[in-house]
């Protein structure tokens, strides 16, 4: 796991996985949500499941590489950005990160509960497409970072 990667940088596999990863996540999600454009809604729904399971599964996985390699502030030592900006720009990533999160669980538990019952919260759609873009802000910050710290 913490064995080189395969993307021709200095990165850990672990983190090789994870970047590529993130970097498909909002293309996963834009084809669930094209399902549910065209009214397609299980095959929305199975999508929506199996991508949020996939995504727990791989930070989870990201944060015991992360643990193993001696946690963030090891890894920057080989960025040649300056600590400060860098500090700062991971500081904002993880707090949309942890937003985000929150409003994907929240997103995901309340509209399959009511779809259950027959009805769909009033704000799914609204909810939805500010925790998409949540997931894409985060996503494209933590591939900065990957760049910032293995290939710049
Ligand atoms: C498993 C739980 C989910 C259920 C039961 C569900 C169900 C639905 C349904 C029935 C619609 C159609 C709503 C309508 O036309 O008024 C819809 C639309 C939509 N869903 Fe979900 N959904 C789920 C999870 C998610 C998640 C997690 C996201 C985003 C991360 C998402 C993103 C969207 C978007 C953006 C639309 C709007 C598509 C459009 O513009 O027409 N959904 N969903």
């Amino acid at each position: 796991m913490l064995e080189k990667g395969f993307l021709f940088t200095k990165a850990p596999l672990f983190l090789d996985i994870a970047t590529v990863y993130f970097f498909i996540l909002p293309f996963l999600l834009f084809f669930s949500i094209r399902y549910a454009i065209r009214g397609n809604y299980k095959k929305h729904i199975n999508s929506q499941i199996a991508i949020f399971i996939i995504s727990m599964v791989m930070i989870t996985f990201f944060e015991i590489g992360m643990r193993m390699e001696g946690g963030f502030f090891a890894l920057m030592k080989q960025s040649t950005f300056e600590y400060t900006p860098l500090f700062i720009f991971l500081l904002v990533h993880i707090i949309i990160a942890t937003i985000t999160i929150f409003s994907w669980i929240y997103l995901i538990y309340t509209s399959y509960v009511s779809y259950k019952k027959g009805e769909l919260i009033a704000h799914h759609v609204k909810l939805a497409r500010y925790t998409v873009g949540g997931i894409c802000i985060t996503s494209t910050m933590g591939i900065m970072i990957y760049l910032a710290i293995f290939v710049f």
